[in-house]
C-alpha cells in the first residue's frame, strides 16, 4: 500500500520536478540604447556568457533601443520585477534615491579613463554600488561608455557659444546646474525622444558620447560636434534584489562570472566604439567636427568650475572629496 502511494506520489510530482527543472530562468534585459553601442554589445555579451555558463537553465532576452521601456520607466519596472536587469546611464539613479551617483556628472572630474577606472573598479565603486541594497535593487557592476561631446546647430567653440541654446539633458541636478553655468537652458529628455526633438527644433542640442550620437543618426540633425570630453557617461548594471536573492546559489554564481566577463569586454570596446562613431560622424559629412585643443577646455573648465562646490550638498561633499583624494592618489 505505501509502496503505491509513493509511486503515485512519484506519478504526480515527477512530471513537475522535471519540468521545474528544464523551464530556463528568464532574464528580460532592457536598455534605452542601439545595439551596436558599448552598452548594447556588451548586454548581448552578457547574454551569450550567461547562457553558455549556465547550460540553458538561464536565458537572456535583451530588448534594445527602448523597446520595452523608456528611461524613467524601466527602473520602475525593475523595481516591479517587470524586467529582471537594466543598465542605466549614472545620471539617471536619481528616481532610486541614489542621487550620489550624480557625481560622476560632475565637469571635468575625471580626467581620464584610468582615473575613472580608480573608482568605479575600487572601494568607492564597490560602495556606491552596494549602498542600492537599500532601494531593492542589487548593483552588479559598471560599464563603460565614454567622455561627452557637446552638439548643436552652430559652431561650439567657447562656452558663450552655448548661451541661449536649450540643450537636452538627463535627469540630472548636476547636469542641469552644468548648462545653467553655461548659459545655456536645459530640457530634460528621455534618450528616445532626443532625435525628434533635434529634428523638430524643440531643442537646439545636446551633449553625448560619439557612439550614442552616431547610432541615432543625430549628424542628420546636428550640424556642429565638438569633442569637449567634459563629463562622462557610464552605466550601472543592476537587478531586481528579490529575483537576483531568490536565484539558486550555483546559479548566481556562474551569472557573476559571466558579469565580470562582460564588464570587462565592455571596458575593452568602449573606447573602439567611440573611435569609431567619431570617424563615421566626421565621414557623414554632414556635421562638422572640432576637437578643442588643451587651451581651449581651460576656458570650459573655468566656466564651469562652481558646479561642483554648487552640487556638494546635493550629491555629498565628502564623496566628492573621496573621489578627488582617489584619482590624485600616487
Ligand atoms: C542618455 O540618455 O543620453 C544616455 O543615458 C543613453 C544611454 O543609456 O547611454
Amino acid at each position: 500500500m505505501k509502496f503505491f502511494a509513493i509511486l503515485l506520489a512519484c506519478a504526480l510530482t515527477c512530471p513537475l520536478a522535471v519540468y521545474a527543472q528544464e523551464e530556463p530562468i528568464l532574464i528580460r534585459f532592457s536598455h534605452v540604447v542601439a545595439s551596436d553601442t558599448p552598452k548594447g554589445k556588451a548586454a548581448e555579451r552578457f547574454k551569450e556568457l550567461a547562457e553558455q555558463a549556465t547550460e540553458g537553465r538561464v536565458r537572456v532576452q535583451v530588448y534594445p533601443n527602448s523597446e520595452l521601456y523608456r528611461d524613467r520607466e524601466e527602473l520602475e519596472a525593475l523595481q516591479l520585477g517587470a524586467v529582471e536587469m537594466i543598465a542605466p546611464s549614472l545620471s539617471k539613479f536619481g528616481p532610486l534615491g541614489a542621487r550620489e551617483f550624480q557625481v560622476f556628472d560632475l565637469p571635468f572630474m575625471f580626467p581620464d579613463m584610468a582615473a575613472l577606472h580608480r573608482i568605479t573598479d575600487g572601494p568607492i565603486g564597490e560602495g556606491m554600488l552596494h549602498r542600492l541594497r537599500l532601494k531593492g535593487v542589487i548593483g552588479l557592476a559598471f560599464w563603460d561608455n565614454g567622455f561627452k561631446s557637446f552638439s548643436a546647430n552652430r559652431p561650439v567653440h567657447v562656452p558663450a557659444d552655448l548661451a541661449g541654446l536649450r540643450m537636452r539633458i538627463q535627469p540630472s541636478r548636476v547636469l542641469d546646474a552644468q548648462m545653467r553655468a553655461l548659459g545655456a537652458q536645459p530640457m530634460t529628455l528621455r534618450f528616445g525622444e532626443v532625435y525628434d526633438a533635434l529634428a523638430a527644433g524643440v531643442v537646439d542640442g545636446t551633449e553625448n558620447p560619439p557612439s550614442n550620437f552616431y547610432t541615432q543618426g543625430m549628424q542628420d540633425v546636428q550640424s556642429h560636434f565638438t569633442v569637449s570630453n567634459h563629463g562622462y557617461l557610464g552605466y550601472a548594471v543592476i537587478v531586481n534584489r528579490k529575483f537576483w536573492e531568490g536565484l539558486p546559489p550555483d546559479i548566481r554564481r556562474e551569472l557573476e562570472g559571466a558579469m565580470r566577463e562582460a564588464t570587462r569586454y565592455a571596458s575593452s570596446i568602449a573606447q573602439e566604439e567611440n573611435d569609431r562613431a567619431l570617424a563615421a560622424i566626421r565621414a557623414s559629412g554632414k556635421t562638422q567636427v572640432d576637437v578643442l585643443s588643451e587651451s581651449g577646455r581651460a576656458a570650459w573648465k573655468q566656466a564651469l568650475a562652481g558646479v561642483s562646490a554648487d552640487m556638494q550638498a546635493h550629491i555629498g561633499a565628502d564623496l566628492i572629496a573621496d573621489i578627488r583624494r582617489a584619482i590624485e592618489a600616487p
